[in-house]
């Protein structure tokens, strides 16, 4: 029936594609494009929306045979999977050659809030094993601050035993509100993460210091790691909202 309202599958799929989705799509090809080094054997694939498109420009090179993509969670190995690439582990492949994935929000030094997919600690071990990691976004992640555009606070993966702990300490650090993120469509219990541990979403509004914020919760005892990724990137491509793509470098 869908076939008869819309007899060219191409222009249906056009469509229906929104902004938000063109701006991903842009960015993740011409991240690719312009940075997948060409004897590249070892590749790190995040997750999240934008790095679907990422994994689809990956799928159609014509070498994709010759090399192995390393997954940061679940989703990112279905992704791995389903566009016929070759899956590999960190553990068998520590030392990548390039790594691609989203952001929640990126500010002008390449500071980043991740982890709002809550695949953030796979997402960071991928990100420090590769020697050049690419952001791929929509314009809606561009900031000039961090906590300013992404509300939801900084997302810390912490050890579930420790929630209790760990959220009294975040109060004393300053976070206005402290959310064990809740999982499922009734919101039933709490967010597991591919590590068996809970996340905790903590807003400090605008973060003028990411780096010293990192540090001071990171040594906070419960806490494996947090969402601020502090001099990791080596770009940032933004699909923008009028068309084109913009580069921070
Ligand atoms: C998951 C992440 C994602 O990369 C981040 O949430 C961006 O996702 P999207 O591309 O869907 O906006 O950090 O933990």
């Amino acid at each position: 029936f869908s076939s008869i309202l819309f007899p060219i599958p191409s222009i249906r799929k056009y469509s229906i594609m929104s902004l938000v989705e063109k701006a991903k799509k842009a960015a993740a090809y011409k991240a690719v494009d312009d940075n997948f080094p060409p004897n590249a054997k070892y590749i790190g694939i995040g997750s999240g929306s934008t790095v679907v498109y990422v994994a689809e420009r990956i799928g159609q090179l014509p070498n994709k045979d010759s090399f192995i993509c390393i997954p940061t969670g679940f989703q990112s190995k279905q992704l791995i999977i389903d566009n016929g690439l070759t899956l590999g582990t960190i553990e068998q492949f520590p030392d990548l050659d390039i790594a691609f994935d989203g952001a929640d929000e990126v500010d002008p030094k390449l500071s980043l809030i991740k982890g709002g997919g809550a695949c953030l600690f796979q997402e960071k071990l991928v990100a420090a094993s590769a020697k050049k990691f690419i952001v791929v976004a929509d314009y809606r992640k561009e900031s000039n601050v961090l906590g300013k555009q992404w509300t939801q606070g900084v997302p810390i993966e912490i050890v579930p035993n420790s929630y209790v702990k760990v959220t009294k300490d975040l109060k004393q650090l300053g976070a206005k509100t402290i959310t064990l993120r809740q999982g499922g469509k009734a919101k039933a219990g709490p967010v597991i993460t591919d590590n068996n541990n809970f996340l905790i979403d903590a807003d400090f509004g605008e973060i003028e210091d990411p780096a010293d914020l990192h540090n001071k919760i990171k040594s906070l005892v419960g806490v494996v790691e947090t969402g601020l990724f502090i001099g990791m990137a080596s770009a940032s491509y933004f699909g923008e909202e009028a068309g084109g793509v913009k580069l921070w470098t």
